[in-house]
């Protein structure tokens, strides 16, 4: 009875998809890497869960904050910044020799109340919109790598979005928040941040004329952000390769700058089985290779967006299940992290 049970146990556990890979922790990501290994920070989760603080601090040599330094949370009011959180996520990295990714200074979500209903002229706008910008460009003055200038401005359809800034400022908005910024800390990168650029070819090629132009016409542009929320499924390689080959060849630093893969795009009941772990880590493996063919002044770097599968967005603002990121919920390393140290 009790070697029946026994059998029945280990082919239980020999079958169970698994999930987490055995590889060693160390060397970490970043020391097999020549370019920085980034990951989006949750605060909470950094100075409350040591578990993912010692993860995070030994895998990773850039940080970029997940939300506080968004509008919202470091502009609450309009005459008050809240500097707290991102000074202590500064000062974390300054301790630990980790650069810290600016993201993100002027974008249509996560804004203020106060910012979306401000009243004004054309001119009391721009002066609250350089104020924004200029007022966190200078606190952080020489200690951010870079800033993410302008999030999303594009819609699929390759035109400009219609947020708040475009309304009352115009379109050249995104032209003024470079040069604002710029002015502010001459020693930043600048980069322009958005998503579906490998999947979608018409709002690529929008995005890459409409930065191209900006920089001959002298705008301080460095680099572009291809945030990267991909999937299993999708986009093909061969458009991953196009958006790395396009903004590096026309002169952009290129930035992986949301990286996660999907295993569950469409949403719907999930089963889970080690073959779609397997393609989980052979697309981040593709998107690795892919990336260092781009020439290495282009490489700014990768980041994740979250460090485990528990802290990803994707669940909650899809509303679907799915495990996206290189550590599974107990912080534990899945295939895909095995995968990166091989392709790094
Ligand atoms: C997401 C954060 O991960 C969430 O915690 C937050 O609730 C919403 O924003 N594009 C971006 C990121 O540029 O700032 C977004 O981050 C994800 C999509």
């Amino acid at each position: 009875m009790y070697r029946k049970i026994l059998i029945v146990l280990i082919l239980a556990v020999a079958c169970k998809p698994k999930q987490t890979e055995s590889c060693a922790l160390e060397p970490a990501l970043y020391q097999l890497s020549d370019f920085p290994i980034g990951c989006a920070v949750d605060l909470n989760q950094r100075e409350f869960n040591p578990t993912y603080a010692r993860l995070l601090g030994q895998q990773f040599n850039q940080l970029s904050p997940e939300n506080i330094m968004k509008p919202e949370h470091i502009h609450p009011q309009a005459n008050y910044y809240h500097w707290s959180d991102a000074d202590s996520l500064l000062s974390y990295c300054q301790k630990e020799l980790k650069s810290l990714h600016g993201h993100t200074l002027i974008w249509h979500q996560q804004l203020p109340p106060w910012m979306e209903d401000f009243k004004g002229t054309e001119v009391e706008w721009e002066a609250m919109f350089k104020d924004h910008i200029q007022s966190i460009c200078r606190h952080f003055k020489g200690k951010v790598r870079a800033w993410d200038v302008v999030n999303e401005a594009f819609n699929e359809d390759g035109t400009l979005r219609n947020s708040i800034w475009k309304q009352h400022l115009g379109a050249a908005y995104i032209e003024k928040a470079f040069r604002y910024a710029h002015e502010a800390d001459p020693d930043a990168l600048l980069f322009y941040n958005d998503f579906n650029l490998a999947l979608n070819p018409k709002k690529r090629a929008a995005v890459l004329s409409y930065l191209k132009n900006l920089k001959q016409r002298g705008v301080a542009l460095d680099g572009i952000g291809l945030q990267m929320h991909i999937s299993i499924a999708f986009p093909e390689n061969r458009a991953i390769e196009s958006a790395f080959q396009d903004f590096s060849k026309a002169g952009f630093l290129v930035h992986i700058s949301e990286l996660d893969i999907s295993v569950n795009p469409y949403g719907g009941t999930f089963q889970a089985s080690a073959d779609i772990w397997e393609r989980q880590a052979q697309k981040l493996a593709s998107v690795i290779g892919l990336y260092k063919q781009i020439n290495d002044s282009k490489q700014y770097g990768i980041t994740f967006w979250g460090l485990s599968d528990a802290d990803s967005w994707i669940p909650s603002a899809f509303n679907r299940e799915d495990y996206p990121l290189l550590f599974d919920g107990d912080y534990q390393a899945k295939a895909a992290y095995c995968k990166m140290k091989e392709s790094l």
